[in-house]
């Protein structure tokens, strides 16, 4: 019995590695994390683009591009779309080193972290986020077309939400961003990877699987011993 039952669950856990993204049972977003430090005068940027826990995105910030980490990684944007997102992260990380270091007069050593992105919430649709944290505090938050203060950011931070505030234009632009192109983008992304998604996401499935298996395994023995009784 064993030796049909082996070939059996090497074809159901191929390589061994099965469930390491589980994309699937996360609720359903895209984020993106970012990055930025100021140590001795240059700055280093790093960002990554995640379908739920999956990552599907790399920012190559020595040519400014978008590095796609699967073939599907472009949803259903053109590639008119997706440069236009693309020049809107080089204009951000071009703004935002001025912005902090200027206008807010942060002094090197500096580190900043963003969380930007949508997420699905069921009954209200997709919520767009967007967090920030300096040296590892919550600095502000952006919700509902307004920056807030963390009260761990101080006065630089009601200074920051004040100036980002100010700027309608800009404030409108990421209302967008978050409320519009991401939930579109998204969606777009679920369904172009979707037989990826699907194969990464059976963990449980597997369980289920195996489970089955078992039960089958239990069965035919309990048959095979009745009829070994029987004749
Ligand atoms: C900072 O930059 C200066 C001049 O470029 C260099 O000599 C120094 O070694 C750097 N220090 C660190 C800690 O990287
Ligand atoms: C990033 O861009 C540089 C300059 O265009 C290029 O040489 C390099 O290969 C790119 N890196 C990746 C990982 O695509
Ligand atoms: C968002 O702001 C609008 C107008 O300022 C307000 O009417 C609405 O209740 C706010 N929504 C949330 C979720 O805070
Ligand atoms: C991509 O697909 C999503 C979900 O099906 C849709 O809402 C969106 O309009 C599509 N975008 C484009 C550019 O076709």
């Amino acid at each position: 019995m064993l030796f049909l039952l082996l070939p059996l669950l090497t074809a159901l856990f191929p390589g061994g590695d099965s469930g390491k993204n589980r994309g699937f049972e996360e609720p359903v977003s895209f984020h993106v994390m970012q990055t930025s430090s100021f140590h001795n005068h240059s700055w280093v940027h790093l960002s990554s683009g995640w379908l739920g826990k999956l990552q599907t995105h790399r920012w190559n910030s020595s040519s400014g591009t978008i590095i796609y980490l699967y073939p599907w990684s472009r949803g259903n944007f053109s590639n008119k779309e997706l440069m236009d997102v693309e020049r809107l992260f080089q204009l951000y990380f071009n703004e935002h080193q001025d912005f902090y270091i200027s206008q807010l007069m942060f002094q090197d050593p500096f580190d900043l972290q963003v969380t930007v992105g949508c997420e699905l919430h069921s009954g209200k649709g997709f919520l767009g986020f967007k967090q920030v944290a300096i040296q590892g505090y919550d600095f502000m938050r952006f919700q509902n077309e307004t920056f807030l203060p963390s009260p761990k950011g101080g006065e630089k931070a009601q200074k920051a939400c004040k100036l980002l505030n100010f700027n309608e234009a800009y404030t409108q632009r990421l209302h967008r961003l978050l409320s519009d192109t991401c939930p579109h983008f998204t969606l777009g992304l679920l369904e172009a990877g979707k037989a990826h998604l699907q194969r990464q996401a059976p963990q449980s499935a597997l369980g289920w699987i195996l489970f089955a298996v078992i039960v089958a395994l239990a069965l035919l023995t309990g048959l095979g011993f009745w009829f070994g009784k029987r004749w």
